[in-house]
């Protein structure tokens, strides 16, 4: 099993667009292990995406995160990371495939609906930067 972290883009939230990003997900087999809203302060934001800190993009990019609420997500299943990325498409919405979140609701690069860890070691730290171990809830509740 293998968790991922998703969040919610403010564009999206605007949008109206996070019931059917999250129902797609859900589609698709994932688990919603942990989830919450919040609205990133710039700390977070910069260190979320620090490895992107000397990019042209950076500062947009925080100032787009933080400038809205976002919902975050853990994903958990095998392959979740791959699974993950396939189903958001690629990065640019214009250049995404249709069928994916961000070939189908468009956007721009720097408004692209959705985030989600791009390998099984960046999940791990991004998990921990929004989540403690006990806001991770198992999902296979006997009934
Ligand atoms: P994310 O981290 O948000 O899931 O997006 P990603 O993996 O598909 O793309 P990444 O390379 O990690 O870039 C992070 C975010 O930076 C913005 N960006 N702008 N103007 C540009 O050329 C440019 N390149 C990237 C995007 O909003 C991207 O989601
Ligand atoms: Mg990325």
């Amino acid at each position: 099993m293998e968790r991922s972290l998703v969040f919610i883009k403010p564009d999206a939230m605007q949008r109206g667009l996070a019931g059917e990003i999250i129902s797609r997900l859900e589609s698709k087999g994932l688990k919603i292990v942990a989830m919450k809203m919040l609205r990133m302060d710039k700390a977070l934001a910069q260190r979320h995406y620090a490895v992107h800190k000397d990019k042209p993009f950076f500062n947009e990019l925080v100032d787009f995160v933080t400038s809205g609420p976002v919902i975050v997500m853990v994903l958990q299943d095998d392959d979740a990371v791959k699974v993950i990325r396939q189903t958001m498409g690629e990065t640019d919405p214009a250049k995404a495939l249709p069928g994916t979140i961000r070939g189908d609701f468009g956007g721009d690069v720097s408004h692209n609906l959705i985030h989600g860890s791009d390998s099984v070691e960046n999940a791990g730290s991004e998990i921990a930067l929004f989540f403690s171990a006990k806001e991770i809830v198992d999902p296979f509740i006997e009934f």
